[in-house]
């Protein structure tokens, strides 16, 4: 089966096109260093032509607010537009768990548009909502970061490592389109503030986290159920712990 892994390049797209490839998909990973640009369109119609699948893991290069929703916006309706021409039979998108939640932050509001400009497409979809993911830590402590300070809530989150989400979606790629949305979430919940603390730890980075209730996360307020999956979530097997202390260079 032909599938194209839009965002091929990036941190998921290229452990999918892996993974795919393995099991004996012909993948085509598709993003403006191979020719296939979704805010353009350029090089969309060739790259799906034949295509039964597309995975959409593309990121917009700014999270800036007007920025990210022109590129979810633009790109949603390109891609869209390119698929129902190609006659695709499955548009798999991958989104983040409590989007909803989290719109006092533009980006959470470009991704609400991306889901919604799918949800009235006519191709058959599958909306993938992960957890954040375990390498999205390190950037979670930065934006939170005041000198030597990282000021973050204690709410709840169940983050999930990238290679969990990969194989993830390999499994939904080959089931039928749900035209609804399946959660991913890692096998632990952890408060944010332990999350980061126990990720600093690792790096002996001197960073200290405050705990404050009321520190927003990219310009949300948190609860427990903020970040956290509903009742049945699939889980990926990696734990935190063994992650981070392999992720980390051996002395
Ligand atoms: N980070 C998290 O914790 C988290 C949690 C849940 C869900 N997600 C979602 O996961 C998705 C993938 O994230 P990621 O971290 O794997 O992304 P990433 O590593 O930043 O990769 C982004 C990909 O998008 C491609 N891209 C950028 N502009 C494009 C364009 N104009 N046309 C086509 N492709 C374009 C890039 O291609 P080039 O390399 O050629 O520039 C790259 O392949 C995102 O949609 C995000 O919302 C993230």
């Amino acid at each position: 089966m032909k599938i194209v892994v839009i965002g091929g390049s990036g941190l998921i797209g290229k452990k999918l096109v892996n993974n795919l490839r393995h099991h004996g998909h012909e993948v085509v990973a598709a993003s403006p260093s191979t020719g296939v640009d979704t805010l353009t369109g350029e090089g969309l119609a060739e790259a799906l032509t034949a295509a039964r699948v597309v995975v959409d893991v593309a990121n917009s290069p700014s999270f800036e607010d007007k920025a990210v929703m022109a590129f979810f916006e633009t790109s949603g309706r390109y891609l869209l537009a390119a698929e129902a021409a190609a006659g695709v039979g499955h548009h798999v998108a991958l989104s983040v768990v409590g989007t909803e939640r989290l719109i006092a932050s533009g980006y959470f509001r470009a991704k609400i548009a991306q889901e919604d400009l799918i949800k009235a497409a006519k191709i058959p979809y599958t909306i993938v909502r992960s957890t954040q993911f375990f390498e999205f830590v390190g950037s979670i402590a930065q934006s939170a970061t005041d000198g030597q300070k990282v000021r973050l809530s204690p709410a709840l989150v169940q983050p999930i490592v990238s290679d969990d989400v990969a194989a993830a979606l390999v499994q939904v790629v080959v089931e039928a389109p749900l035209n609804g949305t399946v959660e991913l979430a890692g096998p632990d919940l952890i408060r944010l503030d332990e999350l980061v603390r126990r990720f600093l730890r690792a790096h002996r980075d001197a960073r200290k986290v405050i705990t404050d209730a009321h520190a927003l996360y990219f310009g949300t307020a948190l609860n427990d159920q903020s970040l956290t999956p509903g009742d049945n979530p699939r889980i990926g097997p990696t734990r935190f712990e063994d992650w981070v202390s392999r992720s980390i260079p051996q002395e």
